[in-house]
């Protein structure tokens, strides 16, 4: 009789580029076990039901993408505080007949920041470039970190001021971050991290190149999405790297949520550069 693996997915939409399945399939051969993980492309409004179907199939795990981690917040029936306080879920455990939200995105970033670049934000300040369901998740570990001032860019002022005012009433006025429209931005920052998705469409020069010289910057995109990454080491950034290991970081974080064992991630970025075939630092 064939084994039955415990039931894994990825759900988003577009879904072909998710690297998702291969970065839990190289955690499970870590610790000999085999389970299945699969792609699912949903269409919009159609999150919850397939969500319904999966879990009351026996599915034991969901990770969430673009657009729908949103959805997966409202869908859930409990949520973590890091899931809570970014209002977007982008990690699900189904358990018995309940469903648990998890946000992994932040500690994703910072794990990939300090760990594989020796990044310490503490009395930085840090210029959060976008304010869409990338940067939801970032924001209050990034506040953790202790930045002199955090700073949210975006080309939609009111986005930015809305994902300001949704922290300030966590954490009181006094927490410093800020809202700023991208073309407005002046002073050169120590930080840039990139949660735009204007990799997507091809640029990475959305704002002035002077700016970024001399600064550390980070794009949460990576293989032919990373232009910002790209485009910053060409305007003089001090370093400028990709968002690979924090897409590992985020997976580790589900995968012990799911299965209580923590797998080693730079073999995992590893593998997914040569992949790439690119150098994670410009
Ligand atoms: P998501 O579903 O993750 O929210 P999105 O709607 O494509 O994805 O936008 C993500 C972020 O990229 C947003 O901050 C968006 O800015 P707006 O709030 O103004 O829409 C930003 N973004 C998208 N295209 C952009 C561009 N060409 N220049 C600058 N920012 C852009």
């Amino acid at each position: 009789m064939q084994q039955s693996h415990d039931r894994y997915v990825v759900v988003g939409n577009p879904i072909e580029h998710s690297r998702s399945p291969e970065i839990h399939q190289a955690f499970a051969a870590q610790f000999g076990e085999a389970i299945r993980y699969d792609k699912v492309l949903v269409e919009p409004g159609e999150f919850a039901s397939f969500a319904d179907q999966f879990a009351a199939a026996g599915g034991r795990g969901m990770n969430v993408t673009v657009p729908f981690k949103v959805d997966a917040f409202v869908y859930v029936e409990k949520r973590d505080a890091l899931a809570e306080s970014a209002g977007a879920v982008n990690t699900i455990a189904f358990t018995g007949n309940s469903s648990h939200g998890f946000n992994t995105d932040g500690i994703g970033l910072m794990n990939d920041l300090s760990q594989r670049y020796n990044v310490n934000l503490s009395n930085k300040t840090v210029v959060l470039l976008g304010a869409g369901g990338a940067a939801l998740g970032v924001v209050k570990p990034l506040l953790e970190a202790n930045p002199a001032k955090l700073i949210v860019a975006n080309r939609t002022l009111e986005n930015a001021q809305a994902l300001v005012a949704r922290h300030q009433a966590q954490l009181g006025k006094d927490a410093p971050i800020y809202a700023q429209r991208l073309d407005e931005l002046s002073a050169p920052s120590d930080v840039f991290i990139n949660a735009t998705s204007t990799g997507l469409y091809g640029t990475g020069a959305f704002i002035d190149a002077n700016l970024v010289r001399g600064a550390f910057c980070y794009d949460m995109s990576y293989g032919n999405a990373a232009e910002f990454c790209r485009w910053a080491s060409a305007s003089g950034a001090r370093q400028s790297v990709d968002g690979l290991g924090m897409l590992v970081e985020q997976a580790a974080e589900a995968y012990y949520l799911w299965r209580g064992k923590r797998p080693l991630t730079q073999p995992v970025v590893d593998q997914l550069r040569a992949g790439l075939g690119q150098a994670d630092e410009l």
